[in-house]
């Protein structure tokens, strides 16, 4: 079965896990809180989902159940990570781990809307095996409001640009800046 890792799948990602399960991945998932993390399992089948409840933050910790998920379930073939700033570190670890651990992989970093794309995208240091896609959050315009996605939306682009392999993919608008929330 093929094996994916969603950092941060347990918020408004959660709707990837499922579609990725239902899709016949094996989904190991990271996130703090237990209560979240059961109230994920518990809308999909359980057997197919490997709980990381970890704090990204703490690379070692972070590193050792990587490599656990990918003993019992495989190598990543995909991710999507979803880092808050202060996280940069796991998302480093995690990359480097793809790196020995893979033939090929896709990871879809997941990015909000003030990223500048080309400067993360420069900071990282992707191995050649692993294709890198960006998906930005913007912002959805209604009548003559901006407001922020739901997080229905953000889970619907990210599968679109998954489906879609697209280098970069913006979910709703960043224009008119004005509009901004
Ligand atoms: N452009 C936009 O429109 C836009 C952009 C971003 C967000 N939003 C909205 O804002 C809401 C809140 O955003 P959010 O950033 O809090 O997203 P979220 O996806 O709801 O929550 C963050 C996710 O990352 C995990 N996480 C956070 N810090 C972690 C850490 N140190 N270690 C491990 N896992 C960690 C959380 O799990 P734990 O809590 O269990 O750690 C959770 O799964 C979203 O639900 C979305 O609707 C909109």
């Amino acid at each position: 079965m093929k094996h994916a890792l969603v950092v941060g799948g347990t918020g408004m990602l959660s709707e990837v896990c499922t579609w990725l399960v239902d899709q016949d991945y094996h989904v190991s998932v990271i996130g703090r809180n237990p209560e979240k993390m059961s109230r994920l399992v518990g809308k999909t089948d359980k057997d197919k989902i490997t709980s990381l409840l970890v704090d990204y933050k703490k690379v070692d910790q972070l590193n050792m159940l990587l490599k656990q998920t990918i003993l019992e379930n495989g190598p990543f073939t995909l991710v999507v990570a979803w880092v808050h700033t202060g996280g940069e570190q796991g998302l480093g670890k995690l990359i480097e781990i793809v790196a020995e651990t893979n033939g090929t992989s896709e990871l879809y970093h997941v990015l909000g809307s003030r990223a500048k794309l080309a400067e993360v995208k420069s900071a990282l240091h992707i191995p050649r095996t692993c294709s890198y896609h960006q998906v930005q959050l913007g912002f959805k315009l209604e009548e003559d409001t901006g407001r922020w996605l739901k997080n229905h939306e953000i889970a619907e682009g990210v599968i679109e640009a998954i489906q879609y392999k697209a280098p970069t993919f913006l979910v709703g608008v960043l224009e008119p800046a004005e509009m901004r929330p």
